[in-house]
């Protein structure tokens, strides 16, 4: 019998995609299929993202565009998920009346009782859930090579302008041994890529099981090749981490390290516990452990009282870091923040213009960065073909890879670098 249709959409980071694959595999384990088109499924769920205020809308009007299917079809039934289900709540359903149920992202294990309850009532599930970290949810992921793992819940670090603690809820490491099994089970499955997903993996603890000697535990773990995470906080980067990620053969050469700002006015503003300067020891320490690492980042502009100056302390650091590629955002203030009530704001031109400089500068700077990959040798992990039938792989430093061959997936060949472009490479396969 052909199962019961779930069309599923995700917006925000893979902290999310990854809750999919989870509500994906609940579902699955009771005859869902998913399916590719809204007007198709027996379930519709929205797993939305409250980062920032686009994010938001994204979602919201997307959502608004399935109350016609919903009046078509009586016993099809809406989900709101994610983060800003979990922040907006009653409002949903008090705005959108065709919504059946809303549920926090700490609370996706309760689409179980949602389907074997045949549907009945409650509609809100976002109440504090401490369990979920210890809950072993299947997961249906998408991909059969690389894989992400949840390692960390929640955030406590309440950064002034965030608002994944409101959603995501008080930090809660997953027990290692947890982790370990899932990481076995992967291998058994053929995958040879793991990232462990937290907002501050650096946080990690099980009881002396710290974050670097998790790492040590999986780096032993055959069939897994490759070890990454994300996202490290710099307040919590040790260097026993470093140290760790220099003697472990399957963690990559690369980490994703959030400056968010130059100035250390504008830092303390935002409650990031770092200075500019502790934020330069760290790269620091990187670069002297482990000389070919690429660093990624995060840049916030036109938070509130940024003033030229500190703006121009952005821009001095990215040209003294020269990182391998940041994502930059302009401030956006979310609801229930610190920084929604600081008073000088920046106004939306003046953010634009600086964001523009940022990008503009970043460009030059990952474009050099990648001619330096050219003529060299490296390691490639197949992931699979992009749109023009090219097959892509990523180095160990998570560049990516074009590369004019049929390969298999999963794969990991020896390919020269033939040519760097911005946002990619084009490699030759060596025998
Ligand atoms: N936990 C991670 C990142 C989570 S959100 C960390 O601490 O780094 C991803 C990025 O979104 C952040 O690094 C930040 O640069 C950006 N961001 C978060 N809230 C934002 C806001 N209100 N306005 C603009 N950018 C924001
Ligand atoms: Fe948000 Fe800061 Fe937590 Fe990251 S560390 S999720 S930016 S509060
Ligand atoms: Fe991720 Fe967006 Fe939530 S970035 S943690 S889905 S607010």
């Amino acid at each position: 019998m052909k199962g019961r249709g779930v069309y599923i959409k995700t917006f925000g980071c893979q902290m999310n995609e990854h809750d999919t694959e989870r509500m994906l595999g609940i579902l699955s384990t009771r005859g869902f299929v998913e399916v590719e088109e809204p007007k198709k499924a027996d379930i519709i769920i929205f797993n939305t993202c409250a980062i920032r205020e686009k994010a938001e809308q994204k979602f919201l009007s997307s959502l608004g565009r399935l109350k016609h299917i919903k009046n078509k079809k009586s016993n099809l039934k809406i989900i709101v998920a994610g983060c800003s289900a979990q922040i907006q709540g009653i409002n949903l359903l008090k705005n959108m009346p065709f919504i059946d149920y809303v549920i926090g992202p700490d609370n996706i294990d309760k689409l179980e009782s949602i389907i074997e309850s045949k549907y009945e009532k409650p509609k809100l599930f976002l109440s504090e859930n401490p369990d979920i970290s210890i809950k072993e949810l299947p997961a249906l992921r998408r991909d059969s090579v690389k894989a992400w793992i949840n390692i960390i819940y929640g955030c406590n670090n309440y950064c002034a302008y965030c608002v994944v603690p409101y959603t995501r809820g008080r930090e809660r490491s997953r027990p290692a041994e947890s982790i370990i099994n899932e990481v076995k089970f992967l291998a058994q499955q053929g995958y040879k890529e793991i990232t462990l997903l937290g907002q501050n993996v650096n946080s990690y603890r099980d009881g002396d099981i710290d974050f670097p000697l998790l790492l040590e535990k999986l780096n032993n773990i055959e069939g897994i090749e490759r070890i990454r995470f994300v996202t490290s906080h710099p307040k919590d980067l040790s260097k026993k981490l470093v140290n760790t990620m220099k003697d472990c053969e399957k963690v990559c050469e690369h980490i994703h390290l959030p400056l968010q700002a130059g100035s250390n006015k504008i830092l303390k503003l935002m409650n990031r516990k770092y200075t500019y300067e502790e934020y330069i020891d760290k790269i620091f320490w990187l670069r002297e452990a482990i000389p070919n690492i690429s660093i990624t980042s995060d840049i916030i502009v036109g938070f509130p009282q940024e003033l030229d100056e500190d703006f121009e302390k952005n821009i001095l650091a990215l040209k003294e870091i020269q990182f391998d590629g940041i994502f930059a955002f302009k401030f956006s203030a979310r609801p229930g923040t610190v920084a929604s009530k600081l008073e000088g704001k920046i106004p939306e031109s003046v953010k634009s213009k600086r964001l523009t400089e940022v990008l503009n500068l970043q460009d030059e700077i990952t474009e050099r960065k990648n001619k330096i990959y050219e003529n060299a040798i490296h390691d490639v992990l197949i992931e699979d073909k992009n749109e023009e039938g090219v097959t892509i792989g990523r180095t160990r430093t998570n560049k990516i890879v074009k590369i004019n061959r049929d390969l298999l997936k999963g794969q990991t060949v020896k390919v020269k670098i033939v040519k760097s472009n911005r946002h990619s490479l084009e490699g030759e396969l060596i025998q």
